[in-house]
């Protein structure tokens, strides 16, 4: 047979090579700062077709990311489980039996997708806002990334919902953006916060009062604005200046507004 003549299809049917089975693919599925209307077209196909679904939560909770896929998304425990932490804000992240718990945790985790990624099944990990922003997505991902392929589906992140719903640009002109992680120690937030026009300050907690210090040494304070909940139900924005207390949840921010060029 001359190269580049076709087989009959009777033929070609009968010596076809059978193909190496294929594996599934791992999906990081961003789902957004809190309200459902902010996922992604491309998020929604992923949750619509993906034949394993998994998300992480605290012991005994349900998962803000499973949460926010409710309105989309009817419960289907045959198709979907949950990652539970064994550790959440009990210890401190760098307390050795915190690190060998995670890792086990993850370890743990990554082997039970392997199991449907290598019998063909793709897996989607639910992620509150960007997969690839401080996500737990990542340590799995990093785990398995190599053996399998990976489609990340971005997502609207947590700040750019809160600033969204506090009404407050973030950065104008040249402005630098310093995104800081309020477990900081008070001085390197004060460090930072005099070294840039703008700043996120995430991962609030209990750390607000070291926070609201480290604000007001910067010099800064007034212009703070804090936000719980950005988009979710119970979303609250108030100038931190104002805020009566140091109370602040899981899901909750400073933003520091930068104030750069205005023509
Ligand atoms: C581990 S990080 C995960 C960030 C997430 N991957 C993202 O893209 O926004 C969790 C922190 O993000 C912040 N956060 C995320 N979504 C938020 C929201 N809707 N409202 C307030 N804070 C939020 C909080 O500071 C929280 O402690």
């Amino acid at each position: 047979m001359e190269s580049g003549e076709r087989l009959p299809p009777e033929v070609a049917e009968q010596t076809e090579v059978p193909r190496a089975a294929t594996t599934g693919t791992l999906f990081g599925v961003g789902m957004g700062p809190g309200e459902p209307d902010y996922l992604t077209m491309r998020a929604m196909r992923v949750l619509e077709r993906a034949p394993v679904l998994v998300h992480f939560c605290k012991k005994g909770r349900r998962g803000n990311a499973r949460t926010i896929a409710d309105a989309v998304l009817a419960a289907e425990p045959g198709r979907e489980y949950p990652l539970v932490y064994p550790y959440t804000t009990e210890l401190h992240p760098e307390h050795p039996d915190y690190v060998a718990a995670l890792a086990a945790f993850y370890d743990d985790a990554s082997a039970r997708l392997a199991d449907h990624l290598g019998a063909g099944r793709d897996v989607a990990i639910l992620s509150e806002g960007d997969p690839f922003f401080y996500g737990s997505f990542m340590h799995l991902w990093r785990r398995l990334k190599d053996r399998f392929p990976v489609e990340v589906v971005p997502g609207v992140t947590g700040m750019s919902g809160c600033w969204t719903r506090a009404g407050t640009p973030i950065t104008w002109g040249d402005d630098v953006l310093t995104v800081l992680p309020a477990t900081l120690p008070h001085a390197a937030l004060v460090e930072r916060l005099r070294a840039t026009d703008a700043a996120v300050l995430m991962k609030l907690g209990r750390h607000l009062p070291k926070v609201r210090a480290a604000l007001a040494e910067a010099g800064v304070l007034e212009r703070a604005v804090y936000v719980e909940r950005g988009t979710m139900a119970g979303e609250r924005v108030i100038a931190l200046k104002d805020k009566p207390d140091d109370v602040a949840p899981y899901f909750s921010m400073v933003l520091l507004p930068g104030e750069g060029r205005r023509p």
